[in-house]
């Protein structure tokens, strides 16, 4: 997951590897459907856009594929090297390669990407003819409680709700936006995938909530994230009693024309 453009850096998403391995590790772990229809084959060659900290790059690398991965945090690819693996720093919006992959493969990193129109001509160009783009990343209502619930705590602390958006489109609107670039779209759902927090609320917020909350000092983001974690009290938990959220996935199997 995780290939962030300058506005969202600016915006205050910065990156520590250990931080997401603990609060954030769940992620790779629940991938295993878009690898699935990834299908990744000996000797092809895959781009991994938003590879974050490797984990599943490395599983990816499994099928004799060869894996390259991308993403903008300095951090987790310095991460994703330790396990091995071909990354470098780039930023999704800045693809720089030509007609080199067989596939470009995305998890959890293209809602970080807030002008989807320059990540697809980078993910266009970067594909061979017939290549094929597979994705999986938050559609519309994604987080949507938990985005309500720290814009509540901000206003009912005199703060106002914050500007910042992730990119969580419709299945409908992306499918036009992949054709308009040049794609024939062979598979697009949305799927409600309600997914357990292993560190709470308290961690979700720690590791990804800093985009609604930057504009704010220290001391008044911590007031806001408890805030938002006690009105988030209520939400449904799993066997073992670990809170879920309510993720919805936008899962995309596309070929370039
Ligand atoms: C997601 O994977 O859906 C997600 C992660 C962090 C912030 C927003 C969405």
């Amino acid at each position: 997951m995780s290939a962030f453009d300058t506005a969202t850096m600016a915006a205050g998403q910065q990156w520590n590897a250990q931080d997401y391995a603990i609060d954030a590790g769940f992620v790779p772990l629940l991938g295993g459907a878009v690898s699935r229809l990834l299908d990744p084959r000996t000797g092809e060659r895959i781009l991994d856009l938003g590879c974050g900290d490797g984990v599943l790059s490395t599983e990816l690398a499994l099928s004799g594929a060869r894996i390259h991965g991308v993403d903008a945090s300095p951090e987790l690819v310095n991460a994703a090297r330790a396990r091995g693996v071909d990354a470098q720093v780039m930023d999704g919006h800045a693809l720089t390669f030509n007609a080199e992959f067989d596939a470009v493969f995305s998890n959890a990193a293209l809602h970080w990407m807030g002008n989807p129109d320059r990540v697809l001509e980078g993910v266009r160009r970067a594909l061979r003819p017939g290549g094929r783009f597979v994705a999986e990343f938050g559609g519309h209502g994604n987080v949507a409680t938990i985005i309500a619930a720290v814009q509540a705590a901000r206003v009912a602390h005199g703060h106002g709700a914050s500007a910042f958006q992730w990119y969580f489109p419709t299945a409908d609107a992306y499918a036009d936006r992949l054709r308009q670039h040049g794609f024939q779209v062979q598979l697009i759902e949305t799927t409600p995938r309600p997914t357990a927090l292993p560190t709470g609320v308290a961690g979700w917020l720690r590791v990804f909530a800093a985009p609604l909350l930057d504009d704010l000092p220290a001391a008044a983001r911590a007031t806001v994230r408890e805030a938002a974690v006690a009105l988030l009290d209520d939400l449904p938990r799993d066997a073992a009693g670990q809170p879920l959220a309510d993720y919805v996935r936008l899962r995309v199997l596309a070929r370039r024309r």
